[in-house]
């Protein structure tokens, strides 16, 4: 299929955040006096931290002064960053390694293309910095996902062209953003929900090296 780059996103891709994400938002919601549930976090994938709290406080029906806006953002991630602190490479999610290192071994370029402003302190904890070409972040972009701003500038990192790039996702937002790219997009959970994606996988244990040896041969 001829790709010559792979571009990750992070958080439900490379390690399960998604669960930290949920617990300090959960806090969050509950000090306001509502309740936020794990369906509803599903929301929550893919988004930035602004807009997370713009969402939240749609459902809890609360209306935020600008100031108290900004100081929610920051507490939540304070507390975001309290599991973070406590992550290790054993919350790497299975067979993460197996593709990693297959690409390392034939030198193909690898990004990381995420929504997150705290993707390089996680990778860093999980000891994977070193396999990344290049990162792409919540610090990068002005257009967030499904606008394909984060793994076109990927892309011309890596210096490949967006339609040899692939992009592993495990947001509905992420899947649209790689379209949009004109890369080949590779949804990695429910494939009822990422049913845009190109191809479709519960988790990187169902991606065999057959699979990854067709897409990268000329
Ligand atoms: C995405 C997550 O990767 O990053 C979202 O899927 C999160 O849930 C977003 O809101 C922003 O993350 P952070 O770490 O900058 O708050
Ligand atoms: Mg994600």
């Amino acid at each position: 299929m001829s790709i010559s780059a792979f571009i990750f996103d992070l958080d439900g891709v490379i390690v399960d955040t998604a669960k930290y994400h949920y617990l300090a938002w959960k806090k969050l919601a509950n000090e306001l006096g509502f309740e936020f549930t794990k369906d509803q976090n599903e929301l929550f994938k893919g988004v930035s931290r602004k807009r997370c709290l713009e969402i939240l406080l749609d459902i809890g029906g609360v209306t935020a002064t600008q100031e108290q806006f900004d100081k929610w953002m920051i507490e939540k991630n304070e507390d975001y960053l309290e599991y973070i602190e406590k992550m290790d490479a054993s919350e790497i999610l299975p067979d993460v390694h197996k593709v990693l290192d297959f690409l390392k071994e034939r030198n193909i370029p690898i990004a990381l293309g995420s929504a997150s402003k705290n993707a390089r302190p996680i990778l860093k904890k999980v000891n994977l910095l070193t396999y990344f070409d290049a990162i792409v972040d919540g610090n990068d972009v002005t257009k967030a996902k499904p606008d394909p701003e984060v793994f076109l500038i990927a892309a011309g990192k890596l210096a490949t062209a967006p339609e040899k790039c692939l992009v592993f996702e495990d947001a509905v937002a992420g899947i649209q953003a790689a379209n949009n790219a004109k890369m080949l997009s590779i949804g990695i959970g429910h494939p009822d929900i990422l049913s845009e994606a190109k191809y479709n996988f519960n988790d990187f244990t169902e991606i065999s090296i057959d699979f990854l040896n067709d897409l990268i041969s000329e």
